[in-house]
């Protein structure tokens, strides 16, 4: 569905963020991209969703074609019409407007009312605290619930391929968990998914395939499920940088150590 070959983004003529990555997001599938601080993820989604260019970003080579479209050059509202949905880093949502505003709001690029009446149920039926919570103004909902909120305004384009930034970013376990549930949810219904987070627990949980990101680079990308039994891995789920030995980090992949980093 997505195919990235070679792709090499620089901010400001300088700053080599994304430095020759190659990826496949399959249509029908949840890909994971792990990696800590400062890897590129908000890079990669940037250029998919053509939005570097408001961050005085730019695509120096390499291509990123959505079916048989290339993407480069592309701006957000195009991409969007094209069915690729960003959910930006942060749960940007209007805080003095509604819910159900916020979520009109995420259905304004569609003329067609009869979709955006069939997406809003999909909202609603994915998260009921947003319907029960309507009428109510986005900055009183909980960090788990904008970032609900957040999600469902991008699921009012009716993507084919949602894009989410770190939306574990911040919050609690249990609501993390609530949220790779959700995220399941979404792909069972039809929506492909690219998931990038540092919360390698949660996404490799849901993901099919993944890929580690590390200075701009893919280091590592595979199942999963295999990922998730690798060195690398094991060291991003405690977010060590690699210092220290391997015994020591495997020691403390179990136990609490894990659940107080990704709160
Ligand atoms: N607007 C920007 N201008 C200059 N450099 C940036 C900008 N945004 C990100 N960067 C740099 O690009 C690199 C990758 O950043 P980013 O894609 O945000 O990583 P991640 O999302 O994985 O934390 C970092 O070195 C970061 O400092
Ligand atoms: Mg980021």
């Amino acid at each position: 569905m997505l195919s990235i070959q070679d792709l090499h983004v620089t901010y400001g003529g300088a700053v080599q963020a994304v430095r020759g990555v190659s990826m496949e997001i399959p249509d029908g599938e949840v890909v994971a991209v792990l990696g800590s601080n400062g890897a590129g993820k908000t890079t990669l989604l940037r250029a998919i969703s053509g939005t570097l260019r408001l961050h005085r970003g730019r695509i120096d080579s390499g291509s990123i074609r959505f079916g048989t479209t290339d993407l480069a050059g592309r701006d957000p509202a195009q991409t969007v019409r094209m069915g690729l949905v960003q959910v930006p880093e942060g749960r940007r949502i209007f805080g003095r407007l509604t819910v159900e505003e916020n979520l009109r709001a995420g259905g304004m690029a569609s003329r067609d009312k009869a979709a955006k009446a069939r997406a809003q149920d999909r909202v609603y039926d994915l998260f009921p605290v947003l319907r029960e919570r309507s009428s109510q103004r986005g900055a009183l909902l909980s960090g788990g619930e904008q970032q609900m909120l957040a999600i469902g305004r991008a699921l009012m384009a009716s993507p084919k391929l949602l894009l989410l930034d770190e939306p574990s970013l911040g919050l609690a376990p249990r609501i993390i968990g609530q949220i790779g549930q959700v995220i399941a949810e979404i792909n069972r219904q039809g929506t492909s998914v690219l998931l990038v987070e540092q919360n390698a627990t949660m996404a490799l949980g849901v993901a099919h395939l993944a890929y580690v990101l590390d200075v701009g680079e893919v280091s590592l990308s595979g199942e999963a499920r295999e990922l998730a039994r690798t060195d690398e891995v094991q060291r991003l789920y405690l977010g060590h940088d690699g210092d220290g030995d391997g015994t020591t980090r495997r020691r403390a992949t179990s136990g609490r150590k894990l659940s107080r980093w990704t709160q």
